[in-house]
């Protein structure tokens, strides 16, 4: 599995950002055709993104177009612009039921075929961040192509004619279901994003809380927020150290015929192993293990 514990957004338009980004160590780049370019720029977008798709080295970090919402007018010329320079994988904003799914899929795969590379081997990311989206999770959620359901809460606010709060509870519903449905049909699932870029403390906060509900990553706009956030989806050292106590402690008395037991004046039982692979899982993605 590819860690994607922070997914920066770099504006198509810009060349100097797109070129800033591959200095970040990030593990993943998500280049916009979409709401961080303005509608004069999109052709620049997708000559850009072209070209750092053919010209640049990304490195380790995975490399994702990010294109116009289906039904914009756009979709069909974003996507040509960049699905023959093999990206990593497609993010569709503003997803809102399968069909939308279905129709990018296509796209990708008549360019795998096209190409000769294996069909499946381009992923699909999708932002799920209006309120008919949020009703139609499962449907989404249920598509083959799909990798990772990523979480809108800007976008979801505007769209429920919410006012966003630092608290951010009125988009914890949405927040919460997107989650859910990630992990109810095996997708990563990608956290909403922190527009006070100057505030690494709250991107900080914001971070821990997304893993805290189960999101194994969060989408970025600025460098000050790579390491925050990649730290908040790395389990540190105490975690791992604990997690692997909790393992070892649960399999000798698994040995010995017992199920529950008790560590440190905490009962532990297969739920709270179940938490502890995960703890590992996630070092293991992060290059820790
Ligand atoms: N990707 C790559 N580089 C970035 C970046 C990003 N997302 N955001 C900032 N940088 C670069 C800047 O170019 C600048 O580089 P420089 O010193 O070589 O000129 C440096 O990091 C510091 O940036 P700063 O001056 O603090 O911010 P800014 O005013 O240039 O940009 C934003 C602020 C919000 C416009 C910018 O962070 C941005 O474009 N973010 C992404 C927006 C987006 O894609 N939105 C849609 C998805 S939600
Ligand atoms: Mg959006």
């Amino acid at each position: 599995m590819h860690a994607r514990r922070a997914l920066l957004y770099v504006p198509g338009d810009d060349w100097h950002k797109i070129n800033k980004a591959l200095t970040f160590g990030v593990d993943c780049i998500c280049l916009d055709m979409e709401d961080g370019v303005a509608p004069s720029r999109k052709e620049a977008a997708r000559e850009n993104i072209a070209r750092a798709l053919r010209e640049l080295d990304f490195g380790a970090s995975e490399k994702l177009a990010r294109i116009n919402a289906v039904g914009s007018g756009l979709e069909e010329a974003d996507l040509t612009a960049a699905l023959p320079h093999r990206p990593d994988g497609i993010v569709l904003p503003k997803v809102e039921d399968a069909a939308q799914v279905e129709w990018v899929s296509q796209r990708i795969e008549e360019a795998e075929r096209a190409h000769d590379w294996p069909v499946g081997s381009i992923r699909l990311l999708v932002d799920v961040e209006t309120a008919r989206g949020i009703v139609n999770l499962k449907e989404i959620a249920a598509h083959p192509r799909l990798d990772a359901l990523i979480f809108g809460a800007e976008d979801l606010a505007a769209s429920l004619g919410a006012t966003r709060t630092p608290e951010a509870w009125e988009v914890f519903y949405a927040r919460s279901a997107v989650v859910l449905h990630a992990k109810a049909f095996g997708l990563e699932a990608i956290d909403m994003v922190t527009v006070e870029f100057h505030d690494v403390e709250r991107v900080r906060r914001e971070a821990a809380f997304g893993a805290q509900l189960g999101y194994t990553g969060k989408q970025i706009i600025h460098p000050n927020q790579v390491k925050p956030v990649q730290e908040a989806f790395t389990p540190d050292e105490e975690a791992i150290a604990q997690a692997r106590r909790i393992v070892e402690a649960f399999e000798a008395h698994q040995r010995e015929g017992r199920g529950a037991f008790a560590l440190d004046g905490r009962m532990i039982d297969l739920p709270l192993v179940k938490a502890a692979q995960n703890v590992l899982e996630r070092a293991r993605a992060a290059g820790k293990l």
